[in-house]
């Protein structure tokens, strides 16, 4: 298998196997409303296979970052649909991560009383609020009552997303949010069905996917993981566990028949990756993380031999918007400008160049 075959995944279709990895950028208005800038730079990205597009908040208390846009308002929908249309126009696929950010919040950002999260603890070190830095705050427990609401927020945002022209969902249930609080012993303390046990913690991300499943079609869903990503205070350091932990989760998700699995590990081709794919059944998205950014030769290592269905990249694609169509000619890439990542104008957001304006001098 190679890069730049088609792949069908559920009832997404994909025209390569290059998929651009979920990236928070921070250009939404203050009503967490996409803004201009936003279609320009998802249409210029829509040659990759799939587009992931960034976290997307699914309820207001799950906002972690100024400028992160949102999927709850008759607003934001609209917002989106107008990037929806603009990727299908230019022959892309997009599915739209819901990213509930948990603890990793501040009500300054949020304009929420509280952040919540399993247990009521705190991530560790500060988060950047529009006045400043600030602790990251301890969490409100959700209660037994309180957590099918969010499994149901989680479900409407799904079906705003396909509302708004969406192919379909990732659910985020890596990197320190919400879901993954849930996974870890180490942020989640709690001694009721969702703690406790491996199959307890697994209980949320199994119980979020199916509800999302249930609102859009699971051939519409997927879901990212990050076993062992060891961020925000998510530990998981148990191997054991981590297996048992996964194990449930893939289990659980097994009987969905989703689109896909997405894991950012950073070695795909391990045993503990391989086993989560072959428990889950379904096709699988694998990006090797933050340490060294994804590059041509480790994807196609990776598609050829068999360890992947698509490989996600993420600070290329944000360098690169035809990164596909670089990597398919041996082209050279442009370089990432991380101080701009999280910015809020169009300035090293949508002024990176294609090949195309590279040659017509753009
Ligand atoms: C600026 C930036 C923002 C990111 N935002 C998200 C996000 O919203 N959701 C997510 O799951 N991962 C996010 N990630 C992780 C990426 O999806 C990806 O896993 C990471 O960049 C490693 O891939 P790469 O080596 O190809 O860059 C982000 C990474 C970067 C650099």
């Amino acid at each position: 298998m190679t890069l730049f075959e088609p792949a069908v995944f559920g009832a997404l279709q994909l025209s390569n196997r290059v998929v651009m990895a979920p990236l928070t950028r921070t250009r939404a208005d203050d009503d967490g409303v996409p803004t201009d800038v936003m279609v320009e730079y998802y249409r210029q990205r829509a040659g990759q296979g799939l587009i992931t597009s960034e976290g997307v908040w699914p309820a207001f208390e799950g906002k972690s970052y100024p400028g992160q846009p949102g999927i709850v308002t008759a607003a934001q929908i609209e917002g989106w649909r107008r990037i929806a249309d603009t990727v299908h126009a230019a022959g892309g696929t997009i599915v739209m991560q819901l990213m509930h950010g948990g603890r990793v919040g501040h009500p300054d950002i949020s304009g929420q009383p509280r952040v919540v999260a399993p247990s009521a603890l705190a991530a560790p070190g500060q988060t950047r609020t529009p006045q400043g830095k600030a602790d990251l705050p301890v969490a409100h427990a959700l209660t037994l009552d309180e957590i099918p609401e969010v499994v149901e927020q989680f479900a409407q945002a799904a079906r705003n997303a396909i509302a708004a022209g969406f192919d379909g969902v990732e659910v985020h249930g890596a990197n320190g949010y919400l879901v993954h609080e849930f996974l870890s012993p180490v942020s989640n303390i709690r001694e009721d069905r969702y703690g406790g046990s491996p199959e307890n913690r697994a209980r949320f991300a199994i119980e979020v996917t199916t509800a999302v499943a249930a609102a859009v079609g699971a051939d519409r869903t997927g879901i990212r993981l990050s076993p062992q990503h060891g961020i925000q205070g998510v530990l998981e350091e148990d191997d054991a566990d981590v297996r048992a932990t996964y194990t449930a989760v893939a289990e659980g998700l097994a009987p969905l028949g989703l689109a896909f699995i997405d894991v950012l590990h950073a070695d795909p081709k391990s045993e503990l990756v391989q086993h989560i794919r072959r428990t889950a059944g379904v096709p699988l998205i694998v990006n090797t993380g933050f340490s060294v950014a994804t590059t041509r030769e480790a994807a196609e290592a990776l598609l050829s031999d068999g360890f992947a269905d698509a490989v996600a990249a993420g600070r290329p694609v944000i360098a690169n918007p035809d990164l596909v169509e670089r990597w398919r000619r041996g082209a050279e890439l442009n370089e990432p400008r991380p101080e701009l990542f999280y910015g809020s104008t169009a300035e090293g957001y949508i002024d990176y160049p294609s090949l195309e304006d590279a040659r017509a001098g753009v």
